[in-house]
This record gives structure tokens, C-alpha cells and sequence, in this order.
């Protein structure tokens, strides 16, 4: 894979990738500004998520990374600019036209999100039975091949109160997978879970994108993962409110300019 060293870019991000990539790149962020009311919280926001990339959204607690991440899963527009999605601009489309880009899309929040009510099948073809004309004997099947599919065969039957957290994430993964994005979005998928469980699940990350071909998005501070899984990234800062760097997130540990974004990639070890 081509994937291009993208190099650091001081203050306002990188100018030349935004128009650029509009066409085909499947996500460019373009001069955004994530905002509740009056209160901004990030600005200036300029990155591009090229096909095949983990692109980690990173930055410390409560910097706006979940925030931006709305922006990308049509669930909060932008205060300012604008997201392309696959060439269209998401928040100038109309809504049915945004749902439709959406069902291209999968997203795990970091509950895992799943029905407690409904087997870990259920959960599944939930999205089959809305998006797609299956019968319930094929989405069945289809739910057993996105269970194996993270290491959960055998599973189909479980309440996911029967499962284990670490579990209960993976077959979060298997729902977002049912209708086969293009794109998948995890909210800290390793929030709360032990390092081997958190370990298993970035070997899942970079399996569905080395098998499926799938463009990831993650946002995550969790740094064994970031240099684990991560070819791109962005760096939000909390005191400028706004991006610091972008690029490979190992090049940025050792190379970045930016004392903030070393220090924040370099927690951890003794300064
Ligand atoms: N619905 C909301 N209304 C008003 N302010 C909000 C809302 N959601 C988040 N915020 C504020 O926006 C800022 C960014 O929150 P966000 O959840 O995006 O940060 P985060 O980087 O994802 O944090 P964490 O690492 O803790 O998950 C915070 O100051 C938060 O208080
Ligand atoms: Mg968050």
C-alpha cells in the first residue's frame, strides 16, 4: 500500500490535502469547527482519511474528540466548514441522501451499544432486517459469519450479559460489520478493557482492514494501541483548541517539533 509519509504540519494543519483529496479520499475535513452553542470546542480542523488508512483521532480527556467524530457519522454538523464523505459534502446533502452514505458506514461507541434484550444474533440482524430484503434464515447466517468473523462462532444464541466486556466489544464490531462498510468508526474501543482483551482487539482492527479492505477511524488516547494500529492520525489540542499535528503516529513520537505532541506521545516514559 502507497501509503504516503504524511509530514507534520504546524498550526493550521494541511492546506494541500484538502482539495486534493476531495474526490476520492473518503473523508476530508475541511476548515471545521466543532461547537456546543458559544462554547468551540475545537477549530480549524484540516485532515484527509485516505482508503485503507487506521486514522487515530487522538488528544487528551475532553479535548473534542468524540465531538469531532460526531461530525463524521452525521450526528452533530459542523459550527464551521465542512466534512466530505466520499466526495459529497455531508452536511450540504440532503438527509435521506446523508442516511444513505451512513448505511456505508459502521460505528462502535464505546458501550458496544448492543441490545441487552436480544441475543447477540438479534442484535445482528436488526440492521439486516432495516437495510437489506434478507430472509430471516439468510441474516441469520450472515449474523454467524460476522460472530466468526471476531472470533465469536458459536456465540449467536448469548445474551450479552452472558459475555464478557471484552466480548461484548467485539461483537459490537460484528453489528457495525453486518452491512459491510466501507468505513468503520470506534469511539475508545479499548476503554475498560485489560491489555490482552484491548490487544486481541487491534489485532481485529488491523485484520478487517488488511482482509476487508476497510478504512478505519479511531479515537483513542490509549498509546500501545495508537502505535500498535495507527498509519495516519490527528492531534487535538485542549489549551489552542485545535489540531497540533497530523501524520504517521510513531513519526510524530520521534520527530514532531511540537513539544506538546511529543510529550503527549511520549507519556510514560520517564519524560
Ligand atoms: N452534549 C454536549 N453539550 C455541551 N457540551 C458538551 C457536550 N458533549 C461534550 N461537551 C463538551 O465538549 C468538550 C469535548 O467533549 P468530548 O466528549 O468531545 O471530548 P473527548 O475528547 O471525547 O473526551 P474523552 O476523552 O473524555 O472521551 C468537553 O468540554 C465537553 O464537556
Ligand atoms: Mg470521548
Amino acid at each position: 500500500m502507497a501509503e504516503q509519509q504524511i509530514p507534520e504540519t504546524a498550526g493550521a494543519g494541511t492546506p494541500a490535502a484538502a482539495p486534493r483529496g476531495k474526490g476520492r479520499a473518503p473523508i476530508v475535513v475541511e476548515d471545521v469547527t466543532m461547537a456546543y452553542g458559544s462554547f468551540v470546542v475545537q477549530k480549524n480542523l484540516n485532515f484527509t482519511v485516505e482508503r485503507g488508512d487506521v486514522f487515530i483521532i487522538m488528544g487528551g480527556s475532553g479535548c473534542g474528540k468524540s465531538t469531532v467524530m460526531r461530525a463524521l457519522i452525521s450526528m452533530q454538523p459542523p459550527a464551521e466548514g465542512r466534512v466530505w464523505f466520499e466526495g459529497q459534502s455531508l452536511w450540504e446533502i440532503d438527509e435521506t441522501a446523508r442516511q444513505g452514505l451512513m448505511q456505508e458506514t459502521g460505528v462502535v461507541f464505546q458501550s458496544g451499544g448492543l441490545w441487552s434484550s436480544m441475543t447477540l444474533a438479534e442484535n445482528i440482524c436488526l440492521p439486516l432486517g432495516e437495510y437489506t430484503d434478507l430472509s430471516a434464515k439468510d441474516a441469520r447466517e450472515v449474523a454467524k459469519l460476522k460472530l466468526a468473523l471476531v472470533g465469536l462462532a458459536g456465540f449467536e444464541d448469548f445474551y450479552p450479559s452472558e459475555i464478557s466486556g471484552g466480548m461484548q466489544r467485539r461483537a459490537g464490531v460484528a453489528r457495525a460489520l453486518a452491512l459491510d462498510p466501507e468505513m468503520l468508526f470506534f469511539d475508545e474501543p479499548s476503554a475498560g478493557l485489560d491489555p490482552i482483551s484491548s490487544r486481541r482487539l487491534d489485532d481485529l482492527i488491523l485484520e478487517l482492514r488488511d482482509s476487508l479492505g476497510t478504512t478505519i477511524i479511531v479515537v483513542t488516547h490509549e498509546l500501545a494501541s495508537i502505535f500498535a494500529i495507527g498509519s495516519n492520525s490527528v492531534v487535538l489540542d485542549p489549551e489552542t483548541k485545535t489540531q497540533i499535528a497530523t501524520g504517521d503516529p510513531k513519526w510524530l513520537r520521534d520527530h514532531s517539533d511540537n513539544p506538546g505532541v511529543r510529550a503527549f506521545l511520549n507519556r510514560g516514559e520517564g519524560g
